[in-house]
């Protein structure tokens, strides 16, 4: 527990007692009272094992396979001598900074009297247990000096293999100090190679993948972006240990941080050749200041480790943003129409009106207006104006969104609308009326993205602002069905009038906008628990488990072209369950709508295109397809997800999701090279996953176009055993470029 009269001591009185203390600590005379423990943390099949050293300090002696006999986990850190660097304590579980650590550091903090050093000794912790699956283990260690009090908090999700790991921070002192750095979480891997696969992107360009090796020294992922902070790299890594793991072999560890804005992950090789993991908000411009009594917490990191290679961590993954995260993660979602691509900013009510009728044609559940739906002063016509004006254009909507709701129920269609609240173009009688709530230099030049400028969203009246745009929205229109809440700029010139002031600090307005954004999110979720809302930020400019536990679905990328959409969306699927992945069939591409329709199928099926455009024959296909969509939507939505063919290395791409029961499956396979072929594409069976080997399966192609005809015999059954052991061949060719087959067991 926790000692409050030794921290009232220190304190109160720490400046007189310095120079003894630090006497004493340097003779190691502490060492002799230093508190003892060990602490397993322990998921289905994972250990994570801290245990003090003789001064205290807890170190982490143990990450891998969970042994058969607790009492063991005393004894696992004896097999390894990792205690004789020059540079300090390399798998200290939260590394601080000034004293004997020489690496990089967990925590840097200035204290009160402008000393630099932090030390952490192991004080107490204790176990919760939420329920069979869920328990917390709250670490907690305090500086001898100073009384700075860190708990670490290790969430487990044992059926997962998943932890959530979070970090919080206490100020003993009797005045202000500021933290430096501030991780989310500190881990140790042993192991004698790493790999580390990551990404990098940009607009229409996201997931782009890389893997290296990791060599000596540290290796930085990181954002500087403010808003919109994964668009040139998300906070989300794989990590193979000793070997590149595949899809079903090696030792993998998936991460990603929860926090949608400015994050740092540090990958630091060490002399042992072992990974110290450091990752959490970036320290960069964000020195933040915590009051005495004041208690900073940390956005989660989230990891799983699997020793069955990348499939089985991203399996895990899913399974727990489903179960534990993503907002309504086991429930279901709408298919819908867009206007966006169809119209951009030139509609009307009319238009709408026919556009209803239009996505009742093509049997999707609701109709999203996109942008340029409000602003009159400076309508709302280019994304050059209006932004921030959230009242209906009197021109293009006379009657407002009310109107349009219930049209549109008429038209027997639900009704959903986009929104950028966070945001402003300069051009606005927002822009007008506030100037300062806009993030910006006063004495410098504005720099725009997008035309637009960021709101201030650590001023509690620009919360309010934001909450009260949905909160009209929703209240006025009961009916309404869906929001898409884009973002679309990156904060440029960060500097506040709020902080100013208010006498805050600057550095603190990248931590504090992000806050300020979740209490808006949790407001809204509080009065509207459940309203289906798209995370959207001009593209996937902003995807974390931070922002999806108010979001129940994300937009990938603004790049819809089916090709590239195969590769984003098979890397997203490392991370992200399908039931949150948003694909919408568009125009992008010449290639044939039934590739397009195909690929978006992969995910939560949607449409931007202009129905009344299609042939006859396209349109009785897209009926049809979205007729197969919701035949299968149940187990795309909530099975487990398999990669079966990877598209970087081959000239095909092949997934497939099966449901709990092994009873029902869905295989979806895309031709990915423009190569020359004479005859088949897949001249050999893929190996199919996850099946039940004693069940038999009934193989059918779904989504056949009219007047073609599928060249699989849907009437063969095959085991499960067959189907994984030789695997079936879906006969993609240059004429069949992407075949989706419906696995039943009969
Ligand atoms: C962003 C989104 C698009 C669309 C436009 C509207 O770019 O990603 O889907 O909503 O904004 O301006």
């Amino acid at each position: 527990m926790i000692d409050k009269t030794r921290l009232k001591t220190t304190s109160s009185y720490y400046k007189l007692y310095l120079p003894f203390i630090a006497l004493f600590y340097s003779l190691n005379l502490f060492a002799q009272d230093a508190k003892q423990a060990v602490i397993p943390i322990l998921t289905k099949d994972n250990a994570l094992v801290l245990k003090t050293d003789d001064k205290g300090r807890l170190l982490y002696s143990y990450f891998g396979k969970k042994l058969q006999q607790n009492d063991e986990y005393d004894v696992v850190g004896q097999q390894f001598f990792y205690n004789d660097g020059n540079e300090g304590i390399y798998n200290h579980i939260y590394t601080p900074a000034g004293s004997w650590n020489l690496l990089e550091p967990a925590l840097e903090i200035t204290h009160a009297d402008g000393n630099l050093s932090t030390e952490l000794l192991y004080d107490s912790h204790q176990t919760q247990k939420t329920d069979d699956n869920v328990s917390e283990t709250s670490v907690v260690l305090k500086d001898p000096v100073y009384g700075t009090e860190v708990t670490v908090h290790y969430k487990t999700y044992a059926n997962e293999n998943t932890i959530e790991q979070w970090t919080e921070i206490k100020n003993n002192e009797d005045k202000l100090i500021h933290l430096d750095k501030y991780a989310s979480a500190n881990l140790y891997l042993s192991g004698d190679k790493f790999y580390l696969h990551h990404y990098h992107g940009g607009w229409a360009k996201e997931m782009r993948p890389e893997e290296t090796l990791l060599t000596h020294g540290v290796k930085t992922l990181d954002s500087k972006l403010g808003t919109r902070a994964n668009l040139l790299s998300p906070p989300s890594f794989v990590l193979s240990i000793g070997k590149p793991a595949t899809e079903d072999e090696g030792d993998v560890l998936l991460g990603t941080l929860a926090w949608s804005g400015n994050f740092k992950f540090d990958f630091e090789i060490d002399s042992y050749n072992n990974l110290r993991l450091i990752t959490g908000v970036n320290p960069f411009a964000s020195r933040y200041p915590l009051a005495s009594g004041e208690s900073f917490k940390t956005p989660s990191f989230i990891y799983t480790f699997s020793r069955n290679g990348k499939g089985e961590a991203s399996r895990n993954m899913h399974r727990w943003a489903r179960n534990y995260r993503l907002l309504d993660g086991n429930g279901s979602r709408l298919t819908l129409l867009n206007n966006w691509e169809a119209t951009y900013f030139d509609f009307n009510e009319d238009k709408l009106v026919e556009l209803f009728a239009d996505g009742k044609k093509l049997g999707v559940d609701l109709f999203l207006l996109d942008d340029g739906w409000f602003a009159n002063k400076y309508p709302r016509n280019h994304d050059r104006a209006g932004l921030g004006d959230w009242q209906e254009n009197k021109k293009k909507l006379p009657h407002g969104v009310g109107y349009l709701v219930k049209e549109a129920t008429k038209a027997g269609i639900k009704f959903g609308i986009w929104v950028e609240p966070e945001m402003v173009n300069p051009k606005s009688e927002l822009y007008e009326k506030h100037p300062d709530w806009v993030i910006k230099q006063p004495e410098r030049p504005e720099h725009y993205m997008r035309n637009q400028l960021v709101l201030d969203l650590s001023n509690p009246e620009v919360q309010k602002f934001v909450f009260d745009i949905l909160d009209k929205l929703f209240s006025e229109n009961p009916e309404l069905a869906f929001v898409k809440w884009d973002c679309n700029s990156v904060i440029y010139n960060e500097h506040s009038a709020y902080l100013d002031k208010t006498g805050q600090e600057q550095s603190q307005l990248y931590v504090d906008y992000v806050k300020g954004l979740y209490k808006v999110l949790a407001n809204l979720r509080a009065k509207y628990p459940k309203l289906p809302m798209m995370l959207c930020s001009g593209g996937g400019g902003r995807v974390d488990y931070g922002a999806l536990e108010y979001f129940t679905e994300f937009w990938l990328s603004d790049n819809t072209h089916p090709l590239e959409r195969v590769f984003i969306q098979y890397e997203y699927s490392h991370f992200f369950p399908m039931i949150s992945q948003c694909n919408h069939v568009t125009d992008w591409s010449d290639l044939p709508l039934k590739y397009r329709t195909d690929v978006a199928m992969m995910g939560k099926l949607g449409y931007d295109i202009v129905v009344s455009h299609l042939n006859e024959k396209d349109l009785e296909f897209s009926q049809q397809a979205v007729k197969n969509y919701n035949a299968i939507k149940d187990v795309v939505w909530h099975g487990d997800f398999y990669r079966l063919v990877n598209p970087w290395d081959n000239d095909i791409s092949s997934v497939m999701v099966v449901d709990e029961a092994q009873t029902k499956a869905v295989m979806f396979n895309y031709l990915v090279s423009n190569r020359y072929f004479s005859g088949p594409v897949t001249v050999k069976p893929i190996k199919l996953k996850g099946l039940d080997p004693a069940k038999k399966y009934q193989l059918k192609e779904i989504n056949v176009y009219p007047g073609t005809k599928s060249d699989i015999q849907s009437e063969a059954t095959y085991t499960g055993d067959y189907l994984m052991s030789v695997g079936f061949n879906p006969a993609v060719t240059p004429r069949r470029t992407s075949v989706i087959l419906e696995i039943n067991a009969i």
